[in-house]
């Protein structure tokens, strides 16, 4: 989390700042800050409340800002101290002549910072990050340059970070690093760029390179010298920049979350555009990197992944087992590399991560690779850090996704995660040519189904003002059913921030069913599906209990609507499908409850879209 930029080489740095922040605001927005090294010294500005507020921290009263050419800035989710503005980054040394940002966790910063104090350093924030420029200080005081201060002040370092310095002696240069964190550097004309994420720079440079870990950039006007933490040359990874400037822009929606979600139609047609060969068969791209014999010698699946990923793998668990007829095992990213996952070289592990940077599932990745077996992700980040890292990568082409919840990006997964099981249906020949081929029709629909529920919002919206003040909702799924229910709840209290418990409804009267009496929301995916009459009869036990029942059902299922208070209707799709429909009226619901409580959907509290800690 957290979001870093910089910038050398133009003639006013800070409006490039300020636009950079913003578009990584997505990464965090505790607090935000900027630092510019000007003719007499360093230019610091700092607030609490997000970018905006440094903006009107700057616009508004007192001197106006100096002008100057390069400057580093910072947007926080906080992890060590609060989020207020002493914590806010760039943090100082003690001479007040360098600045630091950092993304990331410092583990050792306690031990660090107890000796940098003994030392007689004077630490004025509860953050791990100061303990870096004071580190960088110590060095300097012996004489190395910024660089070579750095270098060897990340040498004493454990844990995570993508760091960025820069010093009022050296005021052309700004030094940056990483370690786990995510870093790109770029250079264009007489400028050169840093930022955590790609949309950042996007508009500014198309030529930009990846950090690879403990890799340390040299920043000066329109140049760029790369070494490893020991001086050594070193070599960024250049990047493919598929994006523009206007798709990573609101395009006229009231906030980003309601333009994603009306990009869905769109992203699920790009995300299976030309997966079917003239010949009629399913393919995969290229970058896959899964060949015939590949497919064929898979023995299992196994898929690492959090959040909204975790909901689309465990959608794909029903369909790889289904259609393909293989094992498959999903676990939340966190957890996996923790324990000890038994894999081998015919194990197919899959990471699904629309960031490709969501640090627990890229570290789950390489506990996979050591222990053998292709690994393949699924990201929607060109050249992100699990692509690079990965045997192959399936992207979703969903373009940028903003919103901190996530949306066209979850549905993209669903889709390419669904096709993945029909390639390898085909390739291991579990299911004739014929079916596999009415369901890539039937996927290759989904567009139009879409778009007929997105037209439908309004009637959602309604539904929501009835439930404006309900606190306690459960989400209630089985099948393919209960990831749509798990996911439902997720969007309920990441924007709503409404106790939502997601369930598989069969396992409601295992204990859970307690908590249910009036006043208790009970949202069911009850489309048609194998199991369609059980879940019928878990809406009966709690409807019977008192509870305000909402039901996702098929258009014209008055059988279903009987059950229910309030209907969210969607049209009927092939079952293994439906998660891609009944998904969005649950996107809707947890849209419009969050605005009838005035909640800024696209800055949920506490969230960062972009997780880069453990
Ligand atoms: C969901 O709305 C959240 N944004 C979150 O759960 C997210 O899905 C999770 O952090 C994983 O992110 P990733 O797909 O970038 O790895």
């Amino acid at each position: 989390m957290c979001g870093i930029i910089g910038v050398t080489g133009v003639d006013d740095a800070l409006p490039v700042l300020l636009e950079g922040l913003g578009r990584l605001e997505y990464r965090g927005y505790d607090s935000a800050g900027v630092a510019l090294v000007t003719n007499t010294g360093l230019w610091r500005a700092r607030a609490a409340e997000g970018t905006h507020s440094v903006r009107d921290l700057l616009v508004g009263g007192g001197d106006p800002p100096p002008l100057a050419s390069i400057g580093i800035g910072h947007t926080r989710w906080a992890t060590h101290g609060q989020p207020d503005t002493g914590n806010a980054h760039p943090h100082f040394d003690c001479t007040g002549r360098l600045a630091l940002v950092h993304n990331g966790i410092i583990e050792n910063h306690a031990e660090l910072a107890r000796d940098l104090v003994r030392g007689g350093h004077v630490l004025t924030s509860k953050t791990d990050s100061e303990v870096l420029s004071h580190l960088i200080e110590t060095e300097m005081v012996r004489g190395t340059s910024l660089a070579e201060g750095l270098r060897r002040a990340l040498r004493h370092v454990r844990g995570s970070f993508a760091v960025a310095a820069v010093h009022a002696e050296e005021p052309d240069l700004i030094v940056a690093a990483r370690r786990i964190s995510p870093l790109i550097v770029g250079v264009e004309g007489g400028t050169s760029f840093l930022a955590s994420d790609i949309p950042a720079l996007l508009g500014a440079t198309r030529r930009l390179f990846a950090l690879e870990d403990d890799q340390l950039a040299e920043l000066r006007p329109g140049t760029m010298r790369v070494t490893d933490l020991y001086g050594a040359h070193a070599r960024p990874a250049a990047l493919t920049i598929d994006w523009d400037a206007a798709a990573a822009g609101q395009d006229g929606y009231d906030d980003f979350m309601t333009k994603e979600i009306h990009e869905q139609p769109k992203a699920v047609a790009a995300t299976l555009r030309g997966r079917r060969a003239p010949d009629g068969t399913l393919v995969l791209d290229e970058s896959a990197g899964l060949s015939h014999d590949d497919l064929r010698s898979i023995e299992r699946v196994c898929i690492v992944a959090c959040g909204s990923s975790y909901h689309a793998g465990l959608v794909a668990k029903y369909a790889i087992e289904q259609w393909a007829g293989l094992p498959t095992d999903v676990d939340i990213a966190s957890e996996f590399r923790y324990r000890n996952p038994i894999l081998n070289e015919r194990t197919l592990t899959i990471g699904v991560s629309q960031s490709g940077e969501t640090v627990d599932t890229l570290q789950g990745l390489r506990a996979a690779r050591e222990r053998g077996g292709k690994v393949l992700v699924v990201s929607n980040v060109v050249d992100s850090s699990m692509a690079r890292e990965a045997d192959g990568v399936l992207y979703t082409r969903a373009g940028p996704e903003v919103g901190v919840a996530a949306t066209k990006t979850h549905l993209t997964q669903i889709v390419a995660l669904e096709l993945l099981a029909l390639v390898l249906a085909q390739a291991r020949g579990t299911r004739a040519a014929g079916e596999i081929a009415s369901l890539m029709d039937q996927l290759l629909a989904l567009p139009d189904t879409l778009e007929a529920v997105l037209e439908r919002t309004k009637d959602v919206a309604e539904v929501a003002q009835e439930l404006t003040d309900a606190r306690d909702f459960f989400y209630l799924g089985r099948h393919v059913g209960h990831p749509v229910a798990l996911e439902g709840a997720l969007k309920a209290k990441e924007i709503s921030y409404v106790r939502a418990e997601g369930y598989a409804a069969g396992e409601l009267k295992h204990g859970p069913i307690a908590l249910i009496e009036p006043g208790t929301v009970v949202v069911g995916v009850a489309t048609r599906n194998c199991l369609w009459e059980k879940m019928c009869s878990n809406i009966e036990e709690v409807r019977s209990r008192g509870a305000t029942i909402v039901l996702v059902g098929n258009d014209g299922d008055e059988r279903t609507a009987d059950l229910a208070d309030h209907m969210l209707w969607v049209p009927a799709v092939d079952p293994m499908l439906a998660p891609v429909v009944d998904a969005l009226p649950l996107q809707f619901l947890a849209y419009w409850l969050a605005q009838a409580r005035g909640h800024d959907v696209d800055r949920p509290r506490n969230l960062a879209k972009t997780v880069t800690v453990e």
